[in-house]
């Protein structure tokens, strides 16, 4: 399987933190927030994965990341000019992807957890076209949330709706295969102006074709400032109970 880390955008949910800088740079407790995602990959055995940079400080970005030799996979990168969405990021690998199964972690999705490697296999070996991780939030309305029928199937997935159907919420990693793309190339951008990756998804909703198991780890976005908050205290929490490898570093070069 490769991997995809979407590190674009221009979260203003941030600003004045985001000015002048990438989110995906700033600090979440010991590392940059970029670490994270890739650990997720890494952990799933992953070891090709694509970048997709955009927004401010990309050089930064790459600087930080480099050929990915210090984390031990092999990165390379992709630009995305403008905030046109996650499907639309996704479909800029393409090439990159080839005919493999892969994996996209949204670049400020902080998961603190068991390793996501059983779950990858499930969805590669199993007969689905599309999957995501499932979890439980208190503030469904600021994410994709998920409908659900009698039986607790999900029947579709709504993209940041005023009033939740449930509160349980795709989280910002997602299983897909080469199919994507064609369902990708007949999107049309939603109401703010973005491909959503949950109309991706909803496609793969009728014949059972989405994978949807529940993450039961600890699970946040950092993408606003309660939220960056909380994913330090994940990680801070993680390193009391011996749980947080060191940071990958290395000499300024
Ligand atoms: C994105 C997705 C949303 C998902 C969330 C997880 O939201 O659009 O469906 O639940 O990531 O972090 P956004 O980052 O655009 O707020």
């Amino acid at each position: 399987m490769k991997g995809i880390v979407l590190a674009g955008g221009t979260a203003t949910r941030l600003y004045p933190l985001t000015i002048v800088t990438n989110k995906h740079l700033l600090p979440i407790y010991d590392r940059p927030m970029i670490y994270y995602p890739i650990e997720t990959l890494a952990g799933m055995g992953i070891r090709e994965i694509m970048v997709i940079v955009g927004g401010k400080s990309v050089g930064d970005v790459v600087e930080l990341l480099a050929d990915g030799s210090a984390f031990g996979i092999d990165l390379t990168y992709r630009y995305q000019p403008g905030a046109l969405g996650i499907a639309h990021a996704i479909g800029l690998a393409r090439d990159f992807v080839g005919d493999e199964a892969f994996c996209c972690v949204l670049g400020d999705n902080i998961l603190r957890g068991p390793a996501l490697a059983d779950i990858a296999t499930a969805f590669e070996q199993g007969p689905y076209g599309a999957g995501t991780l499932l979890h439980r939030v208190p503030d469904p309305e600021r994410f994709g949330v998920a409908e659900l029928d009698a039986d607790g199937r999900v029947i579709g997935f709504e993209e940041k709706p005023v009033q939740p159907k449930s509160d349980l919420i795709p989280i910002g990693v997602y299983f897909l295969r080469r199919d994507a793309f064609a369902v990708i190339d007949k999107l049309l951008p939603s109401l703010r102006g973005e491909l959503e990756i949950t109309d991706v998804l909803n496609h793969y909703i009728p014949g059972g074709r989405l994978f949807s198991p529940v993450y039961d780890g600890h699970w946040t976005d950092a993408g606003t400032v309660p939220s960056l908050l909380r994913a330090a205290e994940l990680a801070a929490a993680d390193d009391a109970a011996g749980k947080l490898a060191p940071p990958v570093s290395r000499s300024p070069g």
